[in-house]
């Protein structure tokens, strides 16, 4: 069972009840208001990384390498993950792509950093995938991610996570492959699945996905505080006598 989580307080709340926590790219939207995780820097995955690996006392906490710091080369990749683990005190990197990634989750796993990897509709890749559109659905498709499947799993990741694919396709890899799988609006036969917290909790509300469903809806609690904090400042209704200290 895996969320996403960026933030201290987020990580401390969801902690006790995950096994897993992603920080994922994702925080491009989530945090940083960008239109894709294309512009998310190395910096900025240590900084959120740092945030949530400190405040999490029982999930794995896992952190997504962004675009541009691991796919020049198997050495690149290690240089950012080492950075990455060392800086944030993380468990394991994830990264994305599948057989043109297999060299690399290879080279890092034997140099001791564990690699999740990420396949089927990868945001990175948004350019070239032309969209976020499901994957999987025609044939070709569904034989290139499974040889994605089977590649980043000879190459020893950890475990998968497997995007916005055809549930027959979802499905068949993790009858497939020995590394757990986890589902992103992929198949309920994944090993586990995961989802960004703040589709979890409602806070995202520029779109919902159909794979996502929403435990909790925050988005108007909190623009009603802030509405009616506003309204008692303007009034000079807050701060109240029991909010002010006496001389
Ligand atoms: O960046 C992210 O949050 C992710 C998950 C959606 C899997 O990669």
């Amino acid at each position: 069972m895996c969320l996403t989580s960026y933030t201290a307080l987020t990580t401390q709340l969801i902690d006790p009840h995950v096994d897993l926590i992603l920080v994922g790219d994702s925080l491009a939207m989530t945090i940083y208001g960008m239109d894709s995780t294309v512009g998310v820097t190395l910096d900025m995955m240590i900084a959120h990384g740092r945030a949530v690996a400190r405040s999490a006392g029982h999930a794995c906490v896992v952190v997504d390498l962004p675009f541009g710091s691991y796919e020049e080369s198997p050495a690149q990749a290690f240089r950012s993950a080492a950075r990455v683990m060392a800086e944030t005190g993380c468990a394991a990197v994830k990264l994305e792509g599948g057989v043109e990634m297999a060299e690399t989750i290879r080279f890092l796993t034997a140099r001791g950093v564990p690699v999740m990897a990420h396949i089927g509709l990868t945001p990175q890749s948004v350019n070239a995938l032309g969209g976020y559109g499901v994957r999987g659905r025609t044939a070709d498709q569904a034989a290139a991610i499974m040889a994605d499947a089977m590649a980043v799993d000879g190459a020893g990741a950890f475990s998968v996570v497997i995007e916005k694919t055809a549930e027959p396709l979802s499905r068949a890899i993790s009858e497939r492959i020995g590394a757990p799988t986890i589902g992103i609006g992929a198949s309920v036969t994944c090993d586990g699945q995961i989802l960004v917290i703040d589709d979890v909790i409602g806070l995202f509300t520029a779109f919902r996905p159909k794979f996502v469903k929403r435990y909790a809806e925050i988005a108007n609690p909190i623009a009603a505080a802030a509405r009616d904090y506003a309204a008692e400042v303007r009034a000079r209704q807050f701060p109240g006598p029991a909010h002010v200290f006496g001389g």
